[in-house]
């Protein structure tokens, strides 16, 4: 049976203190370097979200071991196999839905000495993988897929790889973090050079177990040490920067609220969503600023307060590439004119979410203009909604439209939101909780 999520506008303003859950692409890395790892690792506050739990199966498949230690499965113990450790997988690995699962773990299963395929579901195979493929086959990987190995289904033979020096076309932390993998298992050094800098969790996490990364401006160095070693301490993953941008958005836009959002991953290369609300005029306080491990974080406190529109500057975009869709939300209700260029990279996301953003605003009554890189929106202070929304699948898209419905005159119907549960599975109940109009209905 499928599910609509259904949601409206509050009666009040948003209140409350709470704590998002876990950092996806956090969580994704420390089960891969936990099941390299010799002994064990122990992490706190890992998001059970669909994507990583595939990331954690595909291990489990290949011989890691992994316990929850909690009933939430945001604690558990990985006793990892050793770099070399992995047997191959006698099923086919699934990548459900996730981006960051395939094309990671693309750059580790390319140096085993065993056969794999791996599979996605409908929007992760129409997602573009030469970006990894291209350079893990200049290291020697042997990797075949549809369309000329550029889509999944993808099978991998594994190789010897060398290392060698990639000049990436695209900003993004999945091609690089791919090949740094892949360059733990590869003869000599391995660095890659990015052209605009992404989120650096796989860099800052590597050193954690032991394998060193020289950064030089925009280039990433390693020369494998032979060996991951599992951290003495707990692992404690900050909640999820990405997760807590809706919220932030929702007390932004509704009269009188006041969210505060605890334990907020603030590494330079996510807060760029915090920095563009800020431009806007949002009211954005940060508490209790402290690391936590080898990742900066803070309490968050925001405040409803009137936002006006802007031009994002092309060099924070990679730095708030996930949180556009909710940020459209807020500039279609902001004053004046909200202009994002240099994204074109939204289009291959789990939708091309500038199309179906541009759509679904659209449909709830905004002024939105599609560009081929981009957007431009010119605010208004409400919206009507009382419209049919497909999120395509795209928990993201699904998220920002029910934080529009909050301030629309009429229910917005959202389909295709269960894939929410891919990031954040306690979305509904924690917007509920601070006051949002939200709902699912069995149709
Ligand atoms: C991610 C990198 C980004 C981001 C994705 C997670 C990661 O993708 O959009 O949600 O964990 O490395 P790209 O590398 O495609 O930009």
């Amino acid at each position: 049976m499928s599910r609509l999520l259904i949601a409206q506008k509050t009666n009040a303003a948003l209140q409350g203190e709470m704590q998002p859950p876990g950092d996806k692409s956090i969580s994704h890395r420390i089960i891969m370097l936990g099941a390299l790892a010799e002994g064990i690792t122990e992490v706190r506050g890992w998001l059970a979200g669909e994507d990583n739990v595939a990331t954690a199966e595909m291990m489990l498949a290949m011989g890691a071991k992994i316990e929850w230690l909690s009933d939430d499965r945001t604690s558990l113990r990985i006793t990892g196999v050793g770099l070399h450790g992995l047997c191959e997988p006698q099923t086919i690995l699934e990548a459900g839905n996730s981006g960051t699962c395939a094309r990671l773990m693309l750059g580790i299963l390319a140096a085993q000495n065993f056969h794999c395929i791996m599979q996605g579901d409908h929007s992760l195979c129409k997602r573009p993988m030469l970006r990894v493929i291209s350079p893990l086959r200049a290291m020697g990987a042997h990797i075949d897929g549809c369309d000329q190995g550029s889509r999944l289904p993808i099978a991998i033979r594994g190789q010897h790889l060398k290392g060698m020096h990639y000049d990436s076309p695209v900003a993004s932390a999945q091609v690089k973090s791919c090949v740094l993998l892949a360059g733990l298992f590869a003869e000599g050094k391995t660095s890659v050079t990015e052209p605009r800098p992404t989120r650096d969790h796989t860099e800052r996490m590597l050193p954690l177990f032991g394998q060193p990364v020289a950064v030089e401006g925009n280039t990433i160095t390693i020369e494998p040490t032979g060996s991951l070693v599992a951290p003495q301490d707990v692992v404690d993953v900050p909640s999820d920067p990405s997760s807590c941008c809706f919220f932030a958005v929702a007390a932004s836009l509704i009269p009188n609220s006041c969210l505060r959002m605890k334990n907020i991953g603030m590494n330079d290369r996510r807060d760029g969503w915090r920095r563009i609300l800020l431009d806007m005029g949002a009211d954005i306080s940060l508490e209790n600023e402290r690391l936590l491990g080898d990742e900066p974080v803070a309490d968050i406190v925001v405040r409803y307060s009137p936002l006006h529109g802007v031009h994002v500057n092309p060099a924070d975009v990679p730095d708030a590439i996930d949180e556009f869709p909710v940020l459209f939300v807020a500039a279609s209700l902001a004053s004046g004119e909200f202009v994002l260029s240099g994204a074109e990279e939204l289009r291959v996301k789990e939708s091309d979410r500038i199309s179906v953003m541009v759509n679904a605003l659209k449909a709830v009554g905004a002024n939105v203009e599609e560009r081929p890189d981009g957007v431009c929106i010119t605010g208004q202070p409400t919206l009507a909604g009382n419209a049919d929304i497909d999120a395509n699948g795209d928990h993201r898209i699904a998220m920002a439209m029910a934080i529009a419905a909050q301030c629309a005159e009429q229910a917005v119907r959202i389909s295709g939101a269960e894939t929410i549960a891919t990031s954040f599975p306690m979305f509904v109940s924690l917007a509920k909780e601070v006051g949002m109009t939200i709902e699912w209905s069995n149709t």
